[in-house]
Parts: structure tokens; sequence; C-alpha cells
């Protein structure tokens, strides 16, 4: 069984505001990042994927179709977009990097038997490096 993991990056804005929470508290909780007017992140998304080793084609993965569903799915929906105001998903959901980590697992899986209509390969982990220092990791078993 082979793992083969592919990195995309996309540019977006974002500001961190939860409606739950007072102005005072979203003010302490995010500090600057509650910044009403918002701030970037080029953001790097690693999507993992898992399969047996085809023998016709020695792939595990075939990286154009993956390319092409993550490509319209994450990178062409999310790039130089405000994510709160542009993503209806982040519209009332804080948009951290892991509520991004759960909305790219939705819309990978929700198309997934479309593009690999087989068993293999299966979809296993989305990472999100939001900045050189802040990296969010979740296993795609775990999101509906
Ligand atoms: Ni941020």
């Amino acid at each position: 069984m082979f793992r083969v993991t592919r990195r995309y990056e996309f540019a977006a804005s974002h500001r961190l505001h939860s409606g739950a929470l007072s102005e005072e508290e979203n003010r302490q909780l995010y500090g600057k990042c509650n910044n009403p007017h918002g701030h970037g992140h080029n953001y790097v998304v690693e999507v993992s994927v898992r399969g047996p080793l085809d023998r016709a084609t020695g792939q595990a993965v075939d990286i154009a179709i993956l390319d092409e569903l993550v490509r319209r799915e994450v990178v062409r929906p999310f790039d130089h977009r405000n994510l709160n105001l542009e993503v209806p998903a982040f519209a009332s959901v804080v948009p951290t990097s892991e509520n991004l980590g759960f909305e790219i697992c939705r819309r990978l899986k929700r198309n997934w038997e479309q593009a690999f209509p087989g068993e293999w390969p299966k979809l296993e982990k989305i990472r999100i490096g939001e900045t050189a220092r802040n990296i969010f990791e979740v296993g795609t078993d775990e999101i509906e």
C-alpha cells in the first residue's frame, strides 16, 4: 500500500470572529486575527491518499485526476477570496484552519466517487499550512 501526498497552494483572506462570543471575547481570543478588515495567508494544502500499486500504470494514484478534483473544488473557489464573505460555508462558521480542513475534506469526499469510481485510492488526510509555524492535520475518516 502506498501513501501519496500532493501539495497545492492558494492565497486567501479571512477574519477570525465568532458570532457565539462577544466583541471583547473575540478580541481576547483571536487577537490581531480578529481585526475587522481581515488579513491574508498563503495556504499550503496537502492532500494524502492511499492505494495499492496499479501494476499496469506503475502508480498508486492518477495524479492528474486528483489535481483536477482539488483545483476545481478547493483551489479555484478559495484562491484570492475572502473566505468569510465569498465562501458560503464560512458565512456563519469561523474560517479557522481547522474549519477550513473540514470544508476541504467535505468537498473532496462529496466528489471523490465521481473522480475515483473504483475501490482505490482512498482519501486519507488533509494537512493545511496556514503559516510556516501553524500546521493543521485532519484524518478524513473523522469527517462525514
Ligand atoms: Ni489568519
